[in-house]
């Protein structure tokens, strides 16, 4: 006879998916995996110069995820974690591109699990507010919101994120148009900073 306890043992660890909290990795499920280095984030950095001064192998932040159904599937959700290195170009801490989700209604999860950060959040009327994040902090991240992690600290930031697998990224919304603030560096301490307008492209 088959022992029920077993059989879910059993059917618990064929699944076999672990995750490391603290460290922000996953293992025992095809994974995906992108890094971004200084090189990849060309004009996103408000000091062009210093980003120019720097070695475009440094790394910047890296995810992985785990995506169970194809992308664009409706009702299913994708599991990752972000790593944002401690670091600045100029006076701009290191962050994400951050991007609006295609499906614009489509939200999203972040837990913080290591370090320190600023969650910058932008309405598509460009209102912007912050979210604190330091381990433990949960932010809710509403459809129609671009959304951009900044590493504050002097440690890397881990946060966990969970998103509609239909939810896409759009990146060039933000590539032309930015947030409309940016976190700067400003004797010793961040500041929200207003992002310079935008010169108008003929
Ligand atoms: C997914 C999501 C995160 C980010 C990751 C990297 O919708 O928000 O997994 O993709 O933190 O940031 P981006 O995608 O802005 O480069
Ligand atoms: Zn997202």
């Amino acid at each position: 006879m088959l022992d029920p306890m077993k059989s879910l043992e059993k059917a618990a660890t064929d699944r076999g998916i672990r995750v490391d909290w603290l460290l922000g990795d996953m293992c025992g499920t095809p994974m995906q995996h992108s890094v971004k280095n200084l090189g990849h984030l060309d004009g996103v950095f408000h000091d062009r110069e210093a980003w120019q001064s720097m070695d475009p192998q440094t790394i910047v932040y890296s995810v992985q995820w785990q995506e169970p159904v194809l992308p664009n599937t409706e009702g299913g959700l994708f599991w990752g974690s972000t790593t944002i290195e401690a670091g600045r170009v100029g006076d701009e801490y290191f962050m994400t591109r951050g991007h609006f989700h295609a499906k614009r209604d489509r939200g999203e999860y972040y837990c913080t699990v290591q370090g320190k950060g600023m969650l910058v959040l932008m309405g598509e009327d460009r209102l912007s507010r912050l979210e604190i994040m330091s381990p433990g902090s949960l932010h809710y991240i509403p459809g129609h919101t671009a959304h951009r992690a900044v590493n504050t600290g002097d440690a890397p930031l881990v946060f966990w994120a969970c998103w509609p697998s239909d939810a896409g990224h759009d990146y060039d919304t933000i590539a032309k148009e930015h947030f409309s603030v940016r976190v700067l560096e400003r004797g010793g301490i961040p500041e929200f900073v207003p992002e310079e307008p935008q010169p108008i492209l003929k």
